[in-house]
């Protein structure tokens, strides 16, 4: 198996032994908290976020449906970014601000589960909103 065949969003169980849902509802606290006072994503997100802590919620709801595969989130992620103006720049300050955060509150082990995961995430909204554009680009994991 090539090491781009294996998917980190399909493959089943926790992503780490040691991610807690406490964990994921700190990470998705300060990650937003820095993200709504962003130059570059702070403008797109308070635009379109009507209720921060519902957003805070769901969000948080997602990432223990991808970490922990506790099934708490089912909704469509990709939605709202189809309506979003969004260009590879805010994907460049999404993945980087998250980084930065997941590696400041967690082992960089956890923090790499997170980050594959992400950028996995970014790619697929990024395809489809550039396939809606006429645009195609290149999979971040696989640059
Ligand atoms: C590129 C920068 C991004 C911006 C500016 C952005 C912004 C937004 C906005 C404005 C919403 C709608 C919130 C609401 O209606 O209350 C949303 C929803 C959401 N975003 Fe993002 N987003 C970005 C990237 C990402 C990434 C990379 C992920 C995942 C890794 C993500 C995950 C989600 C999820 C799960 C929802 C909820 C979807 C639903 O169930 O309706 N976003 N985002």
């Amino acid at each position: 198996m090539k090491p781009h065949d294996d998917n980190p969003l399909t493959r089943p169980g926790p992503a780490h032994p040691d991610i807690t849902d406490d964990g994921i509802a700190l990470l998705v606290r300060t990650f937003y908290d820095r993200a709504r006072e962003d130059d570059v994503l702070g403008p797109i997100f308070n635009r379109a976020v009507q209720d921060w802590d519902e957003h805070i919620a769901q969000i948080t709801d997602f990432w223990s449906s991808i970490m922990l595969r506790t099934g708490r989130y089912s909704g469509r992620p990709l939605n709202p970014h189809l309506r979003l103006p969004l260009e590879a720049e805010h994907f460049d300050r999404w993945l980087a601000l998250f980084e930065q955060t997941a590696t400041e509150l967690f082992s960089s082990e956890i923090a790499h589960e997170f980050m594959i995961r992400a950028r996995r995430i970014a790619d697929n909204f990024e395809l489809a909103i550039g396939s809606m554009r006429g645009e195609i680009r290149t999979p971040r994991h696989s640059r």
